[in-house]
């Protein structure tokens, strides 16, 4: 891809799972496994190039749904070859590449469970040609396609963890959502 024509703020990166550095899907996994959380429906920002939450989700017999969002090509071909030779684990796992910070509202199911581990990390002034929603925006955006009782989760091991508190507490002190007990590295909150 020619750099002058790349327009959108891209993750030009493949993830593989690191635990020791970025806990996060894994920790997000045991938290549903550990509260027996079964039928549920889960919207999951960062799939990343091993697509851990997708795959186990499918994998555990816990009957769970995963919609899962990549700014990554790489990530999102992974994503393809991944169904193409596993189609058991497509049957509730979707991913699809975009920029989260472009979510339409209208195109998205109610949720369970909302994953923003990476709120505040990769949004740039790139994302703002191109008018895309803050993180705010992002957060409020899912928020109302929560359930009542749906959770929101934050990581507390992200790099821009401060931006995210503040989102957090900007929904708290408007009384839309309220402070459950941590899992490990996840700050997690009920909707109100
Ligand atoms: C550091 S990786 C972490 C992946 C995984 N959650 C983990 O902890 O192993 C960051 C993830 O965020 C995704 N990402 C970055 N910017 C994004 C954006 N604007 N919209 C959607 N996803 C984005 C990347 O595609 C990548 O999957």
């Amino acid at each position: 891809m020619q750099q002058n024509q790349q327009r959108m703020n891209i993750w030009d990166v493949n993830w593989f799972l690191d635990e020791k550095q970025c806990p996060c899907d894994v920790h997000f996994l045991e938290y549903l496994e550990q509260g027996k959380i079964t039928g549920a429906s889960i919207f999951h920002f960062g799939t990343g190039g091993h697509h851990v939450v997708g795959i186990r989700t499918a994998e555990n017999g816990s009957g769970n749904a995963v919609l899962g969002i990549t700014a990554s090509p790489q990530e999102y071909n992974d994503y393809v070859k991944l169904v193409i030779e596993r189609p058991e684990v497509g049957r509730t796992y979707k991913a699809f590449f975009g920029d989260i910070y472009q979510l339409d509202a209208r195109l998205l199911p109610p949720f369970d469970f909302v994953t923003l581990f990476h709120t505040g990390e990769f949004r740039t002034e790139k994302n703002d040609e191109y008018g895309a929603l803050t993180d705010l925006e992002v957060a409020e955006l899912l928020l109302a396609k929560l359930r009542p009782e749906g959770r929101l989760l934050f990581f507390s091991g992200s790099f821009a963890y401060d931006k995210a508190e503040a989102v957090a507490a900007n929904l708290v002190n408007r009384g839309l959502i309220e402070s459950e007990p941590d899992y490990k590295t996840l700050r997690i909150y009920r909707k109100r």
